[in-house]
């Protein structure tokens, strides 16, 4: 590794580490090799299934190195089990979750050099393709898939670090249509892009459109979304309308066992305005960690929540967070898998 930029200086996800592992599957079981390779580009045929039938599913992870310098992979298991669920919801052949698991190790070991101090990380980028070469395939799932692991050291996700987000409420354009959104599938990003950039281009101070079809707020085109407050913490109740964050579930737990009562249910778009009033809200996810909301945008007003800054409990659950995540604290729900550094 020479002459790569700082990931702090740069987009999120624009640096591509020397390692990367893959396997393919050919009407049977992946087939990996059982050792990492140097990143390059891939081959597959002008008809392969993905390019034509959109099969095409992904993972997003993150390795953290720990406070004695070792390295650990944080949450594998969700993440593995979810690409599981994904593979199969999108008919794509069976990921055996050991192989998966394998190949994510190998891949971030040999691409320990890599892996920033805190608050930087290496986010891990499992990908699976189905390559079957047959344009007719519209009605029949890929039989033969390529599965592959890259990573990338990363920095923010949001430019400019730990700092109130702005979101723009959208109660009427979906995020995908909502049997699929809980499924990772790269079709679901490319079905936001157009109303996201649209909303972008109206106010260049949005971070993230959160969407809200029917009045039923979901989460944006990059994390879950909560409210909280000294007592509570509120999130959507878990339906296959939504991406089931693995950041979503760890912050319950955590929220739990610091003595907040978690609520999972429908959240309306009215209750934003008596919420913004006393409480706070925020986001979660992999590549967002845990980030505060400060303003809401909502048929062209603006709703400030709280004072507009990060709360203190928002600011303690990130923290309670980032410590498991960078080994500053015990791990007592056994998220942290150690990886060879
Ligand atoms: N929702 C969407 C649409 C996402 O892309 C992500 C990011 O992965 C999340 C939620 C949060 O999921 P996780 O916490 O598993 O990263
Ligand atoms: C993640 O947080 O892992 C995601 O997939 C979000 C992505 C848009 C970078």
């Amino acid at each position: 590794m020479t002459g790569k930029p700082d990931p702090f200086s740069v987009p999120f996800g624009t640096i591509l580490c020397d390692w990367m592992t893959t396997a393919r599957a050919n009407d049977g079981p992946y087939v990996y090799r059982g050792s990492p390779e140097p990143y390059g580009d891939l081959t597959i045929s002008p008809a392969a299934h993905v390019l034509h039938y959109g099969s095409a599913i992904f993972e997003g992870l993150k390795a953290h190195r720990q406070a004695d310098g070792s390295l650990a992979v944080f949450r594998l298991d969700s993440h593995v089990e979810r690409m599981a669920t994904s593979a199969a919801l999108l008919r794509l052949p069976r990921i055996d979750p050991d192989t998966l698991r394998r190949m994510v190790i190998d891949a971030v070991e040999a691409n320990s050099e890599e892996v920033p101090d805190p608050p930087g990380s290496l986010y891990i980028r499992p990908t699976l393709v189905g390559t079957d070469p047959d344009i007719g395939a519209a009605a029949r799932p890929t039989r033969s898939a390529l599965l592959y692991v890259v990573n990338s050291p990363v920095g923010d996700y949001f430019k400019g670090g730990v700092r109130p987000l702005t979101l723009l409420l959208e109660t009427s354009i979906p995020r995908t249509v909502p049997q699929f959104g809980m499924v990772k599938c790269g079709a679901n990003y490319a079905m936001a892009l157009g109303v996201t950039l649209d909303s972008m281009a109206a106010n260049e101070a949005i971070d993230q459109v959160l969407f809200a079809t029917g009045d039923d707020i979901t989460e944006t085109g990059a994390a879950n979304f909560f409210l909280a407050d000294d007592e509570r913490v509120i999130t959507r109740r878990l339906d296959e309308s939504f991406l089931h964050g693995v950041t979503r579930a760890s912050v319950i737990e955590l929220a739990q066992h610091l003595g907040y009562e978690v609520e999972e249910r429908t959240i309306d778009p009215d209750e934003l305005i008596d919420w913004a009033e006393r409480g706070e809200a925020f986001l979660s996810g992999t590549a967002a960690v845990l980030a505060p909301v400060g303003t809401i945008i909502r048929d062209g007003m603006t709703l400030t929540v709280g004072d507009g800054q990060p709360g203190p409990n928002t600011m303690r659950l990130r923290q309670a967070l980032v410590d498991i995540q960078v080994g500053a604290a015990p791990d007592p729900f056994n998220w942290r898998t150690p990886v060879r550094g």
